[in-house]
């Protein structure tokens, strides 16, 4: 695996794949690769000849200085995880590669879906998130881009950022990978006790119940069951919402969106565990 740290070295290893018509897919990451983020290379090499992944934890998208500085940076772990899975070019950038001092980030327009869910518990978080992947998309000029659905308001916002900037770059949403007893894989499980553990296999639980109940039940019902399944198990829900997968808007029916997702963010043991799953999408 070619590892790739400036933006010129990366930039003359894509133009030289590109001259051979080499179809190249993008992964951004921010490290501390769990088989999650392996998923997401792997479904990418399903369209592509080469997968590009990156590591940067970009420092625009924290609010708290503490936090970005205790995000867990394993290096040489996520090295050979990805050369394990064959990944073609691990782009490693520092702070100035990515954000040079004369460089002008473009603004977008996010109607809005910045703000809701977790956007209303981290201000500005989603306005970095957008600076940085459209930052990436500049150096790298992939083919297609390759998100989870984990993160399923920061996969509708840099959809949405595409639409803005009518780019032909292909977006894949990548189904969440799970762990065995259900919880959605991510570099935070880590932090919960055993007893949290435990509590935390509630979560999908109450969504895969959910997907049971859109077959029959109507969304108010479905949300109902879900509100009951909350309190019955005493969770600390920041938000548990029923939502136009595509605008982030509440809705009352499933006929109201092409797809429509549930999205929770629930606190075990003070740790924040986003968890959603499409209740319904019509094709
Ligand atoms: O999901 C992440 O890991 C990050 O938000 C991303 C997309 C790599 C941007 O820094």
């Amino acid at each position: 695996m070619y590892i790739f740290k400036t933006v010129q070295d990366l930039q003359h290893y894509i133009r030289t794949q590109k001259k051979q018509t080499k179809k190249i897919g993008l992964v951004p990451t921010m490290g501390a690769l769990h088989l999650g983020h392996l998923s997401l290379i792997q479904r990418a090499f399903q369209d592509c000849d080469l997968v590009v992944c990156s590591i940067f934890v970009n420092p625009t998208q924290f609010g708290d200085a503490e936090d970005l500085e205790k995000y867990p940076r394993p290096i040489e772990s996520d090295i050979e995880k990805l050369e394990k899975i064959g990944c073609s070019a691990l782009f490693l950038p520092d702070v100035t590669e990515v954000y040079p001092k004369d460089l002008i980030s473009p603004t977008f327009d996010l109607s809005g879906l910045d703000k809701t869910m977790e956007g209303a518990h981290r201000p500005g978080h989603f306005a970095g998130v957008v600076e940085v992947v459209h930052r990436l998309l500049d150096i790298a000029q992939p083919d297609c881009l390759y998100m989870g659905q984990k993160d399923y308001q920061q996969f509708a916002i840099i959809k949405h950022m595409l639409g803005l900037m009518n780019s032909s770059i292909q977006l894949v949403r990548v189904p969440i990978v799970r762990e065995e007893d259900g919880l959605a894989m991510s570099s935070r499980n880590v932090r919960l006790s055993p007893e949290g553990r435990i509590k935390a296999q509630l979560i999908s639980q109450m969504l895969f119940e959910a997907k049971k109940h859109a077959i029959h039940m109507s969304l108010e019902e479905v949300k109902q069951q879900a509100l009951a399944f909350i309190n019955q198990h005493q969770l600390e829900v920041d938000y548990f919402t029923i939502i136009d997968g595509d605008s982030l808007e509440i809705i009352d029916s499933f006929d109201k969106a092409t797809i429509v997702t549930a999205c929770t963010t629930v606190r075990v043991d003070g740790v924040r565990l986003l968890d959603n799953i499409i209740l319904r999408e019509s094709i």
